[in-house]
Order: C-alpha cells, then structure tokens, then sequence
C-alpha cells in the first residue's frame, strides 16, 4: 500500500517534470496531492537534513500557529537549498519535489503534528509559492487539508524566503 501511494506520487512528479520541457495540455499537467500522500511520504522520507543540523526540538516561535517545540527537517531536494549551517540560503528557490517538515511537540515532548510543505508546480491545490500546505495531526488525519491550498498557512508564510520562515525565527 504505502510503495503503492509513493510510486503514485512519484510518477505524479516525473509527469510534472516532463511537462516542464514538453508543451501537454494544461489538463493532463494538474495533479493533486492529498494529505494521505503527504503523510505516507513523510513517513517514508530519508531526513536528508535539519535545521540548524540539529535534531534538538527547540521552542517554537510564539507567533506560528502552534506554539510548543519543534523539530524541522527537508528531503534531499530541499537540502539543495540550504548552506553549510543549515539554514536556508538567501535567495534560495526550492526544486518541485521539495519536502520541508515541522514536527510539532507539546511540551513534554509528545508529537502533536506535522506541517508539511511540498513543493509541486503543477498541484492543482497548490498555494502560496506553489507549495502544497498541509499540516497532519500524529496519526496521519488531516489537521488542516491540502485541500485548502494554504489559505491560512501562506499569508504568514509569505515574509519568509521562499516562504519558509525558520531562518527569520531562529536565527
Ligand atoms: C501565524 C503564523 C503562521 C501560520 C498561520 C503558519 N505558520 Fe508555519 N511557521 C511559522 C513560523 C514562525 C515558523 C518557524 C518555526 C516555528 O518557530 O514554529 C513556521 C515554520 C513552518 C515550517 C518549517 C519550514 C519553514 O522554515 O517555514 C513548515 C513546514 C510550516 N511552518 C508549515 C505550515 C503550514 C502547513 C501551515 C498551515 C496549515 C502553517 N505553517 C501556518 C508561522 C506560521
């Protein structure tokens, strides 16, 4: 089941790609990618690094959506964009197929949830910077959809680079 989903997702990202040098109708590029997507992929996902190169939860910042410790990590495509401390390089523009997890904690250290950024250009329920937002209670249900293409995630997100706000908040 879960090779199933992420054969899914990525033959959905190899399309997309392909579609970047071929001229297909609008139609066939636009995919979606459910919060079980998500979840499935962000259990199956080598933690290729963390913010800071740290593995530590550190307090998160009080005005992000939940307050508690956190925990941030990225795919290897999202590595690309950080520099050698592990934060993210200005300027930075994040590949399609970049994953960036925030675990978030209550305070005595339990996972409460993860918010997910995926970037996919061609997701029809992209958002704001053309990432896919989501964010997963722990046991993998929908907190607040990707169905709802950021709409509460990207206006906050937006005065970060590339909209990604750690680098501003933990300095
Ligand atoms: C009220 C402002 C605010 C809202 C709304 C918000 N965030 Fe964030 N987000 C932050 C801040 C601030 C951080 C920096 C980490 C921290 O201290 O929590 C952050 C960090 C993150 C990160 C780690 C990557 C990074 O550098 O930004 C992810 C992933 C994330 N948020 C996803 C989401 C998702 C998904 C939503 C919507 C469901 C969302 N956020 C809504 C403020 C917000």
């Amino acid at each position: 089941m879960k090779s199933t989903l992420l054969f899914a997702l990525t033959l959905l990202i190899l399309i997309g790609c392909k579609d970047e040098e071929t001229t297909a109708p609008p139609a066939a590029t636009s995919v979606t990618v459910t919060d079980a997507q998500l979840y499935q992929l962000t259990m199956s996902t080598h933690k290729a690094a963390f913010y800071k190169n740290s593995t530590d939860t550190i307090p998160g910042n009080s005005g992000a959506a939940h307050a508690g410790k956190v925990l941030v990590w990225y795919n290897a495509k999202a590595k690309e964009q950080l520099d050698a401390q592990g934060k993210v390089k200005s300027g930075a523009s994040f590949a399609d197929s970049s994953l960036i997890v925030k675990e978030i904690f209550n305070s005595s250290g339990t996972k409460l949830y993860y918010a997910i950024m995926f970037k996919l250009s061609n997701a029809s329920n992209k958002g704001a910077g053309d990432w896919v937002w989501s964010e997963l209670n722990a046991d993998g249900s929908a907190f607040i959809s990707a169905a709802d293409k950021g709409a509460i995630c990207g206006p906050c997100h937006s005065t970060g680079i590339a909209y990604t706000r750690m680098n501003d908040t933990h300095p």
